[in-house]
């Protein structure tokens, strides 16, 4: 099978990686990628958000599967290009895609097939902001309507800056602050049969401690020892399978990689939001954990035939993944900076500990950072105390002027303090 992925973060290539080991795979593509997903995949030019070019390139390359890795090309509707020009597609159309692009219609899916969130109010004017703001009360959550990459929304105590947040966006969701551990559950659908990946859990802040601002996440791992084993199965009964049966009684069927965020409250599982792509970098921890190889599975759901699917296998192993971000991250990052200590990583760690490459690309012999992001050591172990210490072992010898990680990824869970 000849596969395209479309995409330059860790996710995809935690996706090429695991797609360059399925023996299934015979040419293996990716555009527009970066320095690590060249080592493992033929990189091509393409503006990923330009349907035509990406359905032409998926034509030329004679692609049998395409996946589309992150929201935007989604949202701008690249899987529907391609799916027109007659080449199964791993990623939702742009209509279904807006469970992850506009907050309110996630809200307002949710409503109809009575999957529990928190209550929420859509605001546009800053009197309605206010009446939202002092009917939740402290903390306050105010979200961003659009897509804004996980940095729209601002969680505070203080009134003024929840004000001032609502108010630079044109449309805000306001909504009630849901506590309790956060858990990432990604199913693979084709719009019908929905297939549960296993947990893992995202630390969004930038600091250690969750200190700090919202970033696309700073690191994550899988299985969660402290989650009951009841709960991917409840999730599949109250969020995943009616949110999949609802988009397709609108006659706008949701295939591709549904992504519940979710918040375990004291009063039960509740939906924080809805993404319509794999997580990064959680992804990078499930992945290292399933072993059914990837590309079947992908095109299954792209084909519409994941009812005949064998179960999925998993890895016992845990697996950590940790960030290595840019200087200034989540702010506008300093870039070019060389990036030291990947082959010793190669050399000393493999195969246990490996890096996957975000913002990096290549400047002649050496590999520089070009992007916030910029790389993820992902590490399996026999639980997370071992993969913890294999991540951090290979984050060591990894330099790069500036950069900055968290010190306390999985650090809880493998102490039994969650
Ligand atoms: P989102 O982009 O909706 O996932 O929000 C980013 C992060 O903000 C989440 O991972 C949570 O940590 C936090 N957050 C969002 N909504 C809520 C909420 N209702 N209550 C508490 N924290 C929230
Ligand atoms: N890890 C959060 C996200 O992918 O949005």
């Amino acid at each position: 099978m000849k596969v395209l992925v479309i995409g330059s973060g860790a996710r995809e290539h935690a996706l090429c990686r695991s797609l360059s080991l399925d023996p299934a795979v015979t040419a293996l593509h990716c555009a527009p990628g970066n320095a690590g997903i060249g080592e493992v995949a033929e990189l091509h030019q393409v503006d990923a958000l330009d349907g035509k070019a990406v359905a032409a390139l998926a034509t030329d390359l004679g692609a049998e599967l395409v996946v589309v890795g992150p929201e935007a090309p989604l949202v701008a509707g690249v899987a529907d290009a391609v799916r027109e020009a007659g080449i199964p597609c791993f990623g939702p159309s742009g209509e279904a895609a807006r469970l992850e692009g506009s907050k309110a219609f996630a809200k307002d899916v949710m409503a109809e097939a009575e999957v529990p969130t928190a209550r929420s109010y859509v605001c546009t004017t800053p009197a309605e902001v206010d009446e939202a703001l002092d009917a939740f009360g402290a903390p306050y959550v105010v979200k961003d309507d659009g897509l804004a990459a996980g940095k729209g929304v601002v969680v505070t105590g203080d009134l003024e800056q929840a004000k001032a947040h609502a108010n630079a966006c044109e449309r805000v969701v306001i909504e009630e602050y849901l506590d309790g551990p956060e858990v990432s559950l990604f199913a693979i659908t084709d719009g019908e049969t929905v297939l549960p990946l296993q947990p893992a859990q995202d630390f969004k802040r930038a600091l250690d401690g969750d200190e700090g601002p919202n970033t696309g996440g700073m690191g994550a791992y899988s299985p969660l020892p402290w989650a009951e084993p009841k709960l991917v199965d409840e999730v599949l009964r109250t969020v995943l399978q009616p949110t999949v049966d609802e988009m397709r009684r609108r006659g706008t069927p949701f295939s591709g990689l549904l992504y519940a965020g979710l918040a375990i409250t004291s009063r039960g599982v509740r939906v924080i939001e809805f993404n319509a792509r794999f997580g990064d970098p959680e992804t990078q921890v499930v992945l290292a954990r399933l072993k059914t190889p990837l590309a079947g599975v992908l095109l299954a759901a792209a084909n519409g035939t994941l009812a005949d699917l064998e179960p999925l296998r998993w890895s016992d192993d845990a697996a950590v993944t940790v960030v290595v971000a840019s200087h200034n991250y989540p702010g506008t990052p300093r870039t070019g900076d060389p990036i030291t200590g990947l082959d010793e990583v190669a050399a000393e760690d493999a195969p246990y500990a490996y890096v996957l490459h975000a913002g990096t690309k290549r400047d002649g012999d050496a590999v520089v950072s070009a992007g916030g992001r910029v790389l993820s050591v992902t590490a399996t172990g026999a639980d997370l105390v071992q993969a913890r210490e294999r991540a951090y072992t290979a984050v060591g010898r990894i330099r790069l002027d500036g950069s900055q990680y968290r010190t306390d990824i999985a650090a809880k869970a493998a102490s039994g303090a969650v």
